[in-house]
């Protein structure tokens, strides 16, 4: 009966889409000149013959729009910035096929500190 489940994803990759009216201060993930990246993820995917059990997933903004475009690795909580064709062969090969996140185009630390649980937050903020 379990042979013929269908197998979940091995991970999920949430994929900043958010994109800012021209003239905006604020800066966003997608422009003109890197509005294709999500494509290029899922197409990349779809040739290494992977798209089924990694799953991307377009997502608004996760607040880090500073250091975008930005792309979230999941299990794991793996942040990835100032993302590039070039960066996302390399997650792609590196840490989705191999194993190995790759450290150097991760997030900094000071921009993704330890996660808050729920409960915490709401007896800091004075919930019951
Ligand atoms: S616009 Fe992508 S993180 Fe905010």
């Amino acid at each position: 009966m379990f042979g013929n489940a269908m197998p979940q994803p091995a991970f999920y990759i949430f994929k900043c889409e958010q994109s800012s009216p021209p003239g905006m201060p604020k800066p966003s993930c997608v422009n003109q000149s890197n509005a294709d990246l999500f494509q290029y993820l899922a197409q990349s995917l779809m040739q290494k013959g992977i798209i089924g059990t990694v799953q991307p997933i377009r997502t608004s903004c996760l607040n880090r729009c500073s250091l975008g475009p930005i792309m979230l690795v999941e299990p794991g909580h793996f942040l990835y910035v100032g993302l590039t064709k070039e960066k996302i062969d390399r997650v792609i090969n590196e840490h989705i096929i191999e194993g190995n996140p790759v450290n150097e185009f991760l997030i900094p630390e000071q921009f993704w500190g330890d996660a808050i649980s729920p409960k915490q937050m709401m007896n800091m903020a004075g919930y019951r």
